[in-house]
């Protein structure tokens, strides 16, 4: 266990590159499962989830090797004998189409693993993965979807166990009461792409993590129309083979750092970024005062002519706002000039940040799905704690920008998402240690082997 110690009131300046994207690698890994030969992605970043997601798959029979000196992961179908030692503490004994539980509290993406494991080995059985603090998060609309394409789903003992001796194209609407599924809409396009015939799946994610996991399958042999669009048309096909892919940018981690430059008046340039992918908080940055130069793969801040106007954002699925932005804007507006209204559509109840903000002198009143937040003058530091990883990178904006010393607990929240999300601050100059509980070192020691 570890927690941050920031030093805030220092502008931002300098150079920083983005990671590869979290939400893009979870369910791209998970489709390795669908792939008959060798899988090399690059640009996977280095991350608590990421690893997690590396013994679900070496559970499941596949061989997953890490280049500790690069972001190069590859994935080989299972061989003989393929589990190692490690990975048979955690597993059931039953084998190669149950994930197990433990994995998936750690983590609700292991549950993209449903549709290629369906798809592939015609059975999966994977845990439920519950609610989290970031609301309930039901799972209707995966399960409504491949069932659709032909499957037999029971639910038995907390897990969802899925049976189709081959699964059959169909049309599918996925559009829920707060918009389309992204990780649902992963899991039925990966069961689909070996689907007999014709899928059409309406209501689709539009987000470009979708579009990512699309053209990797495309990659392996899919066939696939309509990505990033409502609509997507997938002809199954008999087998796929392997291929080599990097993976995009993180857009979240991005706006996360061009967030941190405007909270501390700064200004900063991310590289290796889709500016594309970044629109909507890059007019919403821009309409709060801040000077935005975008380039082909870099986005330029400034904002240091004094002190941002508050702005209102709804975080929608993609191309809105992304709910993943909406506790850094709320940290944001907490020193704005003026009063603004956060809301969330997409996670209504994703506002536990909000107390913990408050602790540090924000003026933030929740009601709903929605915020409002009246800018102060300045945030003072003091201990606050997150409760999800968006969250954690919320509060260490907030203390970027606190008078004196902030503590930020439970740094476990921000390395499942975020990699050394403080080496790159402090690469960026501001002043932010990690203090490690020494006497945890060696079980955080043997749980980030991979
Ligand atoms: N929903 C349903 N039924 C379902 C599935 C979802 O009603 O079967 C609802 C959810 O409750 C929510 C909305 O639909 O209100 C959208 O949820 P979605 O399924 O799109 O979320 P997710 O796929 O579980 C992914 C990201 C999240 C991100 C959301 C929204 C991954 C691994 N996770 O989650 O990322 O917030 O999409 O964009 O891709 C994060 O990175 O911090 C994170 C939480």
């Amino acid at each position: 266990m570890s927690h941050f110690e920031i030093i805030g009131g220092i502008a931002l300046h300098g150079e920083v590159r983005c990671s590869g994207a979290k939400n893009a690698a979870l369910p791209i890994m998970a489709a390795a499962i669908l792939a008959s030969e060798p899988v090399t992605l690059m640009g996977v970043p280095r991350l608590a989830d990421v690893r997690t997601q590396t013994r679900l798959l070496r559970c499941l029979g596949l061989q997953v090797e890490r280049d500790r000196r690069t972001d190069i992961l590859v994935c080989r179908p299972p061989g003989k004998d393929s589990k190692s030692v490690t990975d048979r503490n955690v597993c059931p004994p039953d084998e190669d189409v149950c994930a197990p539980e433990g994995l998936l509290r750690q983590m609700r993406a292991g549950f993209c693993v449903l549709g290629p494991l369906l798809a592939r080995r015609r059975r999966a059985v994977v845990p439920l993965p519950g609610g989290c603090n970031i609301g309930d998060r039901p799972v209707d609309l995966h399960l409504k979807g491949l069932a659709a394409l032909g499957a037999d789903i029971r639910l038995e003992h907390g897990y969802v166990v899925a049976e189709a001796p081959r699964l059959t194209g169909a049309a599918i609407d996925l559009s829920g009461p707060h918009g389309s599924t992204v990780t649902g809409t992963a899991n039925v396009l990966s069961a689909a792409v070996l689907a007999r015939g014709v899928t059409i799946i309406r209501g689709a994610a539009m987000e470009p993590e979708i579009v990512d996991l699309g053209d990797f399958l495309v990659k392996l042999g899919a066939r696939i129309e309509g990505l990033g669009t409502g609509t997507i048309r997938i002809e199954g096909v008999d087998q796929l083979g392997g291929a080599t892919h990097r993976l995009i940018p993180d857009r979240i981690e991005a706006a996360t750092l061009l967030i941190a430059a405007a909270i501390t008046g700064g200004s900063a340039t991310v590289t290796g970024v889709v500016p594309e992918h970044l629109h909507a908080v890059l007019e919403k940055l821009a309409a709060a005062g801040a000077v935005i130069v975008a380039g082909a793969d870099r986005v330029s801040i400034s904002a240091s002519n004094g002190r941002l106007r508050a702005v209102d954002i709804t975080a929608r699925p993609f191309p809105g706002v992304p709910t993943d932005v909406q506790a850094q804007w709320t940290a944001l507006s907490s020193v704005a000039d003026g009063a603004c209204r956060v809301e969330d559509r997409v996670f209504p109840g994703r506002f536990l940040h909000v107390a913990e903000l408050n602790r540090l002198g924000a003026k933030i009143v929740c009601t709903g799905g929605t915020a409002v937040v009246t800018g102060v003058g300045r945030l003072s530091g003091a201990r606050v704690t997150a409760h999800d990883l968006r969250a954690s990178a919320a509060l260490v904006l907030a203390g970027l920008a606190a008078d004196g010393r902030t503590i930020v607990e439970r740094t476990d929240h921000l390395d499942r998402g975020y990699q050394r999300l403080d080496r790159k601050l402090r690469q960026l100059g501001v002043r932010i240690d990690r203090v490690l509980y020494l006497h945890r070192l060696s079980d955080k020691a043997k749980q980030q082997s991979w």
